[in-house]
């Protein structure tokens, strides 16, 4: 039986004690990876997660997170949910309260009401600031981008390449293995956009039989390849994390265009975890229940070649 273990992108290291403490008093794997999204989403400083998340074009803050339970292969979702801090328990109570995977928009932000979602203005003074200093750049007030009907001009203009997200797979001491994706999404995008964090087997998979993977980068690279649930399949075929890490990303280099970028993280039901990237320097993070502190690592480079 594999040690209980986390694994997170880089940004997920400080929260990875309080998973693995969870984890050696005998909490189970779903408990572990929702605390520790939980502390990313609540810090202003991870302006790709969250409160202080970047905001979309018109400066509102579209929050996306699935969790998903590898022994029942249950799994909930939220997506563009705007107003509340913990985007992730939101989506752990889809899962549970209702008979649905996956709640977007008003009707999510409706049903995080309905349970007593703690609320939050995830629009930060330093992400409007942001906000605004890009409109001016691009000749724009928050008033004159409110009153436009053409967006669509304005979010290739404004759209940066800022993707961040944040993901944590676990296992626990009774083998259970669960995963938990945040993020805010692609900063600046189009009102509405969802991205793959909150599209199960997209940006998010797991199953206790094999194992888990999640995504972080362009998510409509992972989402038109279904790259979590494509390489925990291929754990169940007997790769190694690591293989199972590099040929997603192989496989979207082969779909990529330039200046798009995608990495994963993938933990092997035995505890052996891997990670890769198109992009130079993107590290990961993970702790298991005998180590003090959390350790990172290099993410091994599969660099896109191909120029098309
Ligand atoms: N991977 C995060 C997103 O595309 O929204």
């Amino acid at each position: 039986m594999a040690l209980p273990t986390i694994v997170a992108s880089g940004n997920g290291t400080s929260a990875l004690a309080t998973g693995i403490r969870i984890l050696k008093r005998g909490g189970s794997a779903l408990d572990a990876v929702e605390a520790c999204a939980r502390l990313v989403e609540a810090d202003p400083n991870d302006k790709t997660v969250g409160r202080g998340g970047h905001p979309n074009v018109l400066g509102q803050v579209e929050l996306d997170a699935s969790i998903v339970d590898g022994t029942s292969r249950a799994a909930g979702a939220v997506a563009a949910l705007r107003g509340y801090l913990y985007p992730i328990s939101v989506a752990r109570a889809v899962m549970e309260k209702l008979p649905h995977v996956m709640l977007v928009g008003d009707g999510a932000a409706r049903f995080a009401r309905e349970i007593g979602a703690e609320r939050a203005r995830n629009l930060t003074a330093s992400t409007a600031k942001e906000w605004r200093a890009q409109l001016r750049a691009i000749g724009e007030t928050p008033a004159s981008i409110r009153k436009r009907k053409d967006l669509v001009s304005r979010v290739w203009k404004m759209a940066i390449d800022e993707l961040g997200t944040v993901n944590f797979l676990a296992i626990d001491r009774r083998g259970r293995i669960a995963s938990a994706v945040t993020t805010s999404g692609w900063a600046y995008k189009y009102p509405g956009r969802v991205g793959d964090s909150p599209i199960v087997g997209a940006g998010n998979y797991c199953d206790s039989e094999s194992g888990a993977a999640a995504c972080t980068g362009f998510g409509e690279l992972a989402m038109r390849l279904l790259t979590a649930r494509v390489a925990v399949e291929r754990l169940s075929r007997g790769a190694s994390a690591g293989r199972a890490a590099r040929s997603a990303i192989e496989d979207a280099n082969g779909i990529a265009s330039p200046g798009t970028r995608l990495s994963i993280v993938v933990l092997a039901k035995d505890g052996t975890h891997g990670a890769a990237t198109t992009r130079e320097g993107v590290r990961y993070t993970f702790m298991t229940s005998v180590m003090s502190e959390p350790a990172t690592k290099p993410r091994a480079l599969v660099p896109r070649t191909s120029t098309k």
